[in-house]
């Protein structure tokens, strides 16, 4: 069995969809044995408490800067002896010390189709504020693995849905998130802990 660790900092919804999925026994070859935040009053933690899984807090404003706050993530995930590890809505960006170490082992879920409205600055609401900015008439949601760059490691889901005329980015979130993201992740992390994402030219295939 492989060891997930999640990494949250807000409402945790994709969390819960991840914990959901797990209670159905719908994550073959892995189970969620540690949560852990960026902030301490995430409500993502009452969630997995809530479904018996330990938790741990590190907190971001603790920490003078990217580098050493990464060097402490590193060191939780080492002791957690993780296997993968699932950004689910965490809004921190990690230094390369943990992407280098654990290449190929980090999930997130991103609420645009990378490459559009992604990198630095582009998280949680801002991202459907500048989608219907722009005037898209479709948006979704990623689920790509994680390296130096922000949004730019290699993909392996993506779900769409239509943007509608009276959208607001709230209710562009929701959409997303019930359609695209609760779906989405949870499958990536399953296919993962079955080693059924393969890499190839730095490109990731999923193997059906
Ligand atoms: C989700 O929409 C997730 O895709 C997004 O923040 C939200 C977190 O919600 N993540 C990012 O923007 C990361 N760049 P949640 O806490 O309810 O899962």
């Amino acid at each position: 069995m492989k060891n997930i660790i999640v990494l949250v900092s807000g409402g945790g919804t994709n969390l819960q969809a991840l914990i959901d999925s797990q209670q159905r026994g719908d994550i073959k070859g892995g189970r969620i044995t540690c949560v852990i935040s960026s902030k301490p009053d995430a409500f993502a933690l009452e969630r997995a408490k809530k479904a018996g899984i330990p938790t741990v807090v590190l907190s971001r404003k603790e920490y003078s800067d990217s580098k050493s706050y990464s060097e402490a993530i590193l060191e939780e995930l080492n002791r957690q002896k993780a296997d993968l590890v699932v950004l689910a809505g965490f809004m921190t960006i990690l230094d390369e010390c943990v992407t280098k170490a654990y290449s190929y082992k980090i999930i997130n879920v991103h609420p645009a189709l990378i490459p559009s409205f992604c990198g630095e600055g582009f998280y949680g609401l801002k991202v459907h504020e500048r989608a219907l900015e722009y005037g898209v008439k479709i948006s979704g949601a990623t689920v790509h693995f994680v390296n130096e760059k922000a949004d730019a490691g290699a993909i392996i889901l993506q779900g769409a849905v239509d943007v509608l005329n009276d959208d607001t980015p709230e209710t562009l979130q929701r959409r997303i998130m019930e359609n695209v993201e609760w779906k989405l992740l949870p499958r990536a992390v399953s296919l993962f802990c079955e080693d059924r994402i393969s890499i190839r030219d730095g490109k990731a295939f999923v193997e059906e």
